[in-house]
């Protein structure tokens, strides 16, 4: 599938996830074949305001492979600014947040809280597509609630301010990520409009990404809480979507010694202490289906260098 003018390798996109999809695992998910990777989210304001943090969030050098940065904000103007600062960067693709459900968000009528405000959503990818130059995209939701469903208007709104394609995650906010995701809304979006539509929700296996492709018509799929603790899935739905392929599920051995790799590069780039924070959950989640698996993850959390946790992955295989 082209986003804009970039062509991408193959359809399967994995998912900005925030607290999550930093540079060690960015660099996972590109060498499990993602089509294209995204980093997390990021405001605005806090770009502009030059945000030691954020500025860290954005650690993309040297990551040559498509690589989307999701910014979110409400103001037209401060999101063209940040978007400038994000392409400067090196951003291959910049995505608008209108997903987001978290209330410290949306009370700012920033992330989904925009798709209550077509008007100014319009402004916002309008203001954003015409401060750069490489394709700005838009992640959205089903609407805000059952009673307000309107990811086709805000599509429609996108195209014709110029994005270059939209996912749709088939949740509303009121169901933040309970229950199912309703795929039905992707296929209405994917006829109601002409640039390229991503599919999201509830992708947990190869097959999923397959089922997504043609029960709705969806030019790509994105991947999001079904590659945690399982990178694998990315590949495995690169290669059900090539040919049907089934790839073998990865042995513990495999799952360990990526586990570790994965820790030594997050304690590389963020250090010993903060590298070790960040990455327990992903560790829970590497573990996840082995024996003992709760009292193993007590034992992470109680871990604070790198060589002990280090000698407890490597005494589970
Ligand atoms: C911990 C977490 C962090 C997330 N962060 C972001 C984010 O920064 N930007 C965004 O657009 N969506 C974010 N999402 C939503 C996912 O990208 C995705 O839309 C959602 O999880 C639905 O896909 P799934 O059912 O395959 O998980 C996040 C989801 C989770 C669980």
């Amino acid at each position: 599938m082209k986003i804009g003018s970039l062509a991408l390798a193959n359809p399967v996109i994995t998912a900005p996830m925030a607290g999550i999809t930093d540079k060690a695992f960015r660099e996972i998910l590109k060498s499990m074949g993602s089509g294209m990777v995204s980093a997390e989210m990021v405001s605005d304001k806090a770009l502009t305001y030059g945000n030691r943090n954020t500025l860290e969030l954005l650690d993309i050098q040297g990551e040559a492979y498509p690589l989307c940065v999701q910014i979110f904000g409400s103001e037209p103007d401060v999101m063209a600014e940040a978007a400038v600062i994000v392409a400067e960067i090196g951003a291959h693709v910049i995505d608008i947040n209108m997903g987001c459900p978290a209330p410290k968000i949306v009370r700012n009528r920033e992330g989904s809280a925009l798709m209550r405000h077509p008007i100014l959503a319009g402004e916002i990818i309008q203001s954003v597509v015409q401060a750069v130059q490489v394709p700005v995209t838009v992640k959205m939701r089903k609407g805000w609630d059952e009673s307000s469903v309107n990811a086709l208007e805000i599509a429609q709104i996108a195209e014709k301010m110029g994005a270059a394609a939209v996912t749709v995650h088939g949740r509303t906010r009121d169901q933040f990520y309970s229950g199912q995701a309703d795929w039905s809304i992707i296929r209405r979006v994917k006829q109601a409009v002409a640039i390229p539509v991503i599919g999201n929700g509830d992708i947990w296996s190869a097959e999923d990404g397959l089922r997504m492709m043609e029960a709705t018509g969806c030019d790509g799929v994105m991947i999001a809480r079904g590659m945690l603790g399982n990178p694998w899935l990315v590949q495995n739905t690169v290669a059900m979507l090539k040919d049907g392929g089934e790839t073998a599920a990865p042995d513990l051995e495999v799952r360990m010694a990526l586990a570790r790799a994965h820790l030594a590069r997050v304690v590389e780039l963020k250090g010993e202490v903060q590298g070790i924070k960040q990455m327990r959950k992903h560790l829970a989640w590497y573990i996840r289906g082995i024996r003992d698996a709760s009292r193993i993850r007590t034992e992470i959390n109680r871990i604070t260098r790198q060589a002990d946790l280090d000698r407890l992955l490597l005494s589970l295989v």
